[in-house]
């Protein structure tokens, strides 16, 4: 690349795409200049916002065509909803191969597709494409999980061995927008939408840096899932009144509770354990994520909700409900956390870095598709496993074409 600055398009300008903007403000390098959502004025205001908040000249595109082809966008975020993610890729795609724009990076918002299928078209339509390419998890970009990483393996490992066990939970109270809810369009419940980011931050802990992916490999998967709250009959009215007649968790569940074992070996076929669990039928402050990680002398542990900032609000402060305190807030009184600065905690705005240092470079990221294409694999292993009730060997026969019953929306929530 000779360029210095690149030009950034948002397809998607919804919750996560927020996030990114928030985030955009510790990036260098790089003007959001574009945003594409079919909601003209969604799309707008989202361009509006990266204005106010001085990211760059971005303006509204009515199509991903349109945005492709301008000269300005030179990378794309992809964040739209996850049933739209193939038919996204292929709009790329297809204006690249009519020799539209100037394209050069594309970085994916996770899970990278809704199973093992959908994930290996969308490799096969990057290679095709010739773009570098991104996975976006931002949980392995958090500042203390890439600092506790570091210390770790310097100081801990390098003298006592490798850390064995890692534990990771992402916790909350349930997503915002209809189509989560509902297994066809999501491709699945909490499992796909959120264990995606607990297994890969456990991966990451046990992973040498500086080693690749392959030096520890996944051997067997253990899960489980539960409909523990949502299908309750007062909630699943609850439930289809604020997300609408299709998300009816009476007659069609998704799992709001998951775990899974993740078996591993390292270099030398000594067993590692990344073990996680993640719910939306948790109800406390906000969004928890929780990491711990174990070794022969030592261990490392976080609470995103332990935040350096605490507000105790008295029962005469009656504000509205919001989330401006901590993502998926649940409360407005009482001791609350509060986050200085949510993007940068949760990893988004290294991550966002990281990915436009890359394409700018000409660099291909080492967080990419493939790795979003095992991750997607590990989860529909888990899937397997739960609805089998045995462990399961990684990979599984029929993993490329299988898809949860959760996803067919033919799960009985047992
Ligand atoms: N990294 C994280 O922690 C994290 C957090 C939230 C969401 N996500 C991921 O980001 C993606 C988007 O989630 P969200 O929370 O922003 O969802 P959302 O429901 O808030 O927003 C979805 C957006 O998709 C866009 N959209 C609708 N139809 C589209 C189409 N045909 N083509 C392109 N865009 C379309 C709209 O702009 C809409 O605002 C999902 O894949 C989700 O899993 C990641």
């Amino acid at each position: 690349m000779t360029e210095s600055t690149l030009g950034i398009g948002f397809i998607g300008s919804g919750f996560v795409t927020q996030f990114h903007l928030q985030a955009w403000r510790g990036v260098r390098d790089a003007d959001v200049l574009g945003v594409y959502s079919p909601n003209t004025e969604h799309a707008e205001a989202t361009a509006a916002k990266a204005r106010e908040l001085r990211l760059g000249d971005a303006r509204p595109f009515r199509s991903i065509e349109e945005m492709i082809a301008a000269p300005e966008i030179d990378c794309v975020w992809l964040c739209g909803p996850n049933h739209l993610r193939v038919q996204n890729m292929q709009a790329i795609c297809d204006a690249i191969q009519l020799g539209k724009g100037k394209l050069i990076g594309i970085a994916c918002e996770k899970p990278l597709a809704r199973n093992v299928r959908e994930a290996q078209r969308m490799v096969h339509l990057v290679e095709q494409s010739g773009l570098l390419h991104g996975y976006l998890e931002d949980q392995i970009f958090a500042p203390v999980v890439t600092r506790g990483r570091e210390i770790m393996w310097s100081r801990a490992a390098a003298l006592t061995g490798r850390p064995y066990l890692a534990r990771a939970a992402k916790e909350h109270s349930g997503p915002h927008s209809p189509w989560f809810w509902q297994g066809e369009l999501q491709g699945g419940g909490v499992l796909n939408d959120m264990m995606c980011h607990s297994i890969e931050v456990g991966r990451f802990m046990l992973t040498k840096p500086g080693a690749p992916r392959s030096s520890i490999r996944p051997r067997e998967v253990s899960a489980q899932i539960a409909s523990l709250k949502w299908s309750r009959p007062e909630y699943a009215e609850i439930l289809k009144k604020n997300m609408g007649t299709d998300v009816d968790y009476k007659t069609k569940p998704s799992e709001d509770f998951a775990r899974a074992t993740i078996n591993y070996v390292d270099e030398e076929n000594k067993p590692l354990i990344v073990e996680v669990t993640t719910s939306w039928s948790y109800v406390g402050p906000g969004l928890r994520l929780t990491l711990e990680v174990l070794g022969p002398e030592y261990s490392l542990s976080m609470n995103s909700l332990d935040s350096g900032l605490k507000l105790f609000l008295s029962r005469e402060v009656k504000g509205v409900a919001g989330e401006d305190l901590v993502e998926k807030q649940n409360a407005e009184q009482g001791l609350m956390p509060v986050m200085g600065n949510e993007a940068a905690e949760y990893g988004y705005e290294a991550q966002d870095r990281y990915f436009v240092q890359c394409f700018l470079d000409g660099r291909q990221p080492e967080e990419n598709f493939y790795d979003g294409l095992e991750i997607t694999e590990l989860l529909m292993t888990a899937y397997m496993s739960a609805e089998q009730g045995r462990t399961i060997k990684f990979k599984p026969a029929g993993l490329d074409t299988y898809v949860p019953l959760v996803a067919q929306g033919l799960w009985n929530g047992r």
